[in-house]
Parts: C-alpha cells; structure tokens; sequence
C-alpha cells in the first residue's frame, strides 16, 4: 500500500514513531497507576510477572497492532470493513475495532479527571503549596480535592479542550517535537527525585519491597492486573498503536522501533516506583492506599526539597503533557475514522468526541464524591471504569486483536512488512504471537475473572 494512501500524513521522520508511540505508552499508567497496582499486588513478585507480560504479551501485541496499521494505512474500523468485503475475514470480526474506540474512549473519561488532578497540582506547586507539607497535609489535600467536585470540573474541562485542540490537528504534525523534548526531560527529572527520595525516604525498604520476589501471593488474580496494566501502560488492545503505526514509514523494522517503546515505558515506570516508595515507606503511607498513592507521597517530596516549588512546577508540567500525548492516541481512532469515512474535519470530529467524553467524565468525578455509591463489585464509577477497562476491555481487545491479525491475515502480508534489510524479526514474533500471547492471556483471562 503506497504511503501516499494514508489520509493522515506519515511520520516525517522514521524514529518520529518511536517518539510518538513512546508519548502515547508513557503517561498516568507509567507514574500514577504503575506505582499503586505494583503497591496494591505485593511488589517484587508483581514486578517479575509484570516484566514477563510486557515482553510476552505486550511486546508481541504491541508489533501485531503497529504491523496491521502499517499494512493496511487505513483506520481499524474500515480495515476490518475492507478485510470483510474482500471476503479476508468475517463480517463480525468489524465488532473488534468498535470494541477498541469504545475502549479509548471509556479510559479517557476517568484518564482525564486524573490529568485533572495533575492541573490541580501544577496550580498548588507554583503558588508553594507544598511548602513543608507533612503526611497528614497531603492527605488532606488530596482528599479536599476529590470533594470538590467544581475545581475537578475545572481542570477536566481544561484538559479535555488541550485535548482536542490536539486531536484536531494531524497527530502526525508537531506532537513529535513535543515528545521529542518530554521524554529526555522526564526522564532526568524522574532521576534527580529518585536520588533525592531514596536520600530522604527509607530507601532499603522500598528497593526491598520493588525487587525481592516472592512467590507465594502470584494468584491468577495478580497475574491478570499484570496483563492489564501492560496493555495499558503499552497503549494496546484498543487500536492507538494501530493508527500510529498506519503513518510509520516504511524504512523503521517494526520489532526494533516497538522494543525501543517497551523499553522506555519500563524505564519510567521503574523511575516512579523509585521516586514514590521510598517515601511510602518512610512516611508510613499504606502502600495498599490505591489511586491516592502517587499524589499523596509526590507533594511530601516537593515540599521538603531544596527548590522543592521549582521542581514539582516542572514535574506536574511534564505529567500533565505526558498525559496529554497519550490521552491524543486515545481519541485517534474514532477522529480518523470520521473523517476518512464522513469527511468530517478533524477539528469537528475531535470536538464530537471530546464533549461526549467530557460530558461521562462529569459523573466520573461526581463519582467521588457527591455520587459515590458503589454500582458494583464494592466499587464507584471510578474505580469501576478504571479496573473494567483494565481487567476486561484491553485484554479481550487484545486477545480479539491479537487473534485477528495471527490468524485471520493472510501470512505474506505480514511478512511484507516485518522484514526488512536489515533484520528478519518475523518468524519470532510470529510464533510468539500464535502459541504464547494468546494462549497466555486467554487463560490469564479466564482464571483471572474466574478468581482462581
Ligand atoms: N499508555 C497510557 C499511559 O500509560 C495510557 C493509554 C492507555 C493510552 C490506552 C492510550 C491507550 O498512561
């Protein structure tokens, strides 16, 4: 398929995939989630299965989605619309990119009232209030914030419309220079605060906590929020890598350019266990507190650091751009899609979807507080989106996905544009794909859901 057939544009450069792909993998999961889910399952042991599912299962996904993209050059949507009428694949299987969009869109609608809260924290951190924070301070913070829905509000409307000025444009102009500059940055600041909360925070403990395994609490359970917070962390099971790999250009090897992007999203997900734990541990903070976790030991870092004002202004900025590349990569499936189908303007197509997604987010917050009854499971809105889209819609979406491509598309495409002149990566990807990530997540999946 020519590269002149992607409406969207193509990456200018080939290493601009990896920087928006990396933009959309590195965000909320790598800084917010990872820290408390590693928290909420045990640490070491968490984080060997965690490893395991990002190189098993989410590395294999990751390539299936940006092959198929970049095959195809079209959006998921009508791929599987022009696979089925070429009589490739059944008519049913049009539900899986549907079910991907839905998936997106679902996530950013809790996603967005969390980049919220990052706003939130940019205003506190340039107008000091952090300044000498104590433990019990953060948590009132914290907690003062999730009641008061109107400045929730606030900052989830104001990033959601960041959100689709963005979309607006094409993804394939200007977001790689911003990522270009994010990554390194955060990068090196997520260093100097991990030096500083070891130095500060009880460090033996936390790297005893994050790197000592033990076996006996892996349950299939703890193996699934393994699977589902790769996927998430990854971007995949939802079809953003799948967009983003329909504008790579065709000179990148796929299984190179995405084991730079696993690489990367560990890298910063290592980096904030390293920042937060210390602290934890040292402030006595219940590693098991959940979502609160990051931003109730954060403000305690800043506050009684040298500079403390400057470098939580700097952070919160780079958290909340972190947020803002892969909340794009959220929306780009369904804009692309309704203006390669409907010729609706990306601008109008990214406004559509963003009000809908604002409007759901609004209870979303609400579900904190003024309506925070628990709908199911012992859970709120919140709590109930966050762990369904992790735990159920990524992993069959992925599973669905992964399916597809391993089975269903005929081989030679495939291997079109895996191998390059440079590497054959096929045959291991392949095989890896058919006979250990699918299996592995269906049952990981199954026993997960089961509860065994
Ligand atoms: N990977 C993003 C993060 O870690 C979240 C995300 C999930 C983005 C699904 C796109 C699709 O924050």
């Amino acid at each position: 398929m020519p590269e002149s057939r992607c409406l969207q544009g193509i990456w200018s450069s080939p290493w601009i995939f990896i920087f928006a792909a990396s933009g959309s993998a590195v965000g909320l999961g790598n800084i917010w989630k990872f820290p408390y889910v590693l928290g909420e399952n045990g640490g070491g042991a968490f984080l060997v299965v965690y490893c395991l599912c990002l190189l098993l299962v989410g590395l294999p996904v990751l390539i299936a989605e940006v092959a198929l993209g970049r095959t195809v050059r079209s959006n998921p949507i009508d791929t599987v619309n022009d696979l089925s009428e070429r009589r490739i694949v059944h008519p049913a299987w049009v539900l899986v990119p549907w079910l991907a969009g839905i998936t997106g869109f679902l996530i950013l609608t809790f996603y967005s009232v969390i980049a919220g809260w990052s706003i939130a924290y940019l205003d506190r951190a340039i107008t000091g209030g952090f300044d000498n924070i104590t433990q019990v301070g953060a948590s009132s913070m914290f907690n003062e914030l999730l009641a008061t829905p109107s400045e929730m509000l606030l900052w989830h409307s104001v990033f959601m419309v960041l959100v689709v000025l963005t979309v607006g444009q094409s993804v394939t102009r200007g977001l790689s220079a911003v990522v270009r500059i994010l990554l390194p940055v955060l990068v090196v600041t997520l260093l100097l605060l991990a030096c500083y909360s070891m130095m500060i925070g009880n460090m033996s403990e936390a790297l005893n906590f994050m790197f000592r395994w033990s076996w006996q609490n892996i349950t299939f359970d703890v193996v699934l929020a393994a699977v589902g917070l790769a996927l998430f962390s990854l971007s995949v099971g939802m079809g953003a890598m799948f967009a983003y790999g329909a504008y790579m250009s065709k000179r990148m090897s796929i299984a190179r350019a995405c084991s730079i992007v696993v690489g990367v999203d560990l890298l910063v997900a290592l980096l904030a266990g390293l920042v937060i734990f210390p602290l934890v541990f040292s402030f006595d903070i219940d590693v098991q507190a959940g979502s609160s976790l990051t931003f109730v030991s954060l403000p305690i870092i800043f506050g009684n650091l040298l500079g403390g004002q400057f470098f939580a202004g700097v952070f919160f900025l780079l958290l909340v751009v972190a947020a803002l590349t892969s909340a794009i990569s959220m929306l780009e499936l369904f804009v692309a899609w309704l203006h390669e189908k409907f010729y609706i303007a990306r601008l109008k197509a990214a406004l559509l979807m963003g009000m809908a997604v604002w409007f759901v987010g609004i209870a979303v917050l609400l579900s904190l507080n003024h309506w925070d009854s628990k709908l199911m499971f012992g859970l709120n809105l919140f709590e109930l989106l966050d762990k369904f889209t992790s735990l159920i819609l990524l992993p069959v979406g992925a599973i669905l996905l992964s399916v597809l491509v391993a089975w269903f598309i005929p081989r030679p495409m495939l291997q079109n544009e895996m191998i390059t002149k440079q590497a054959n990566h096929f045959q291991w990807w392949y095989k890896t794909l058919k006979y250990i990530s699918i299996p592995a997540m269906i049952v990981i999946t199954l026993a997960g859901w089961i509860g065994v």
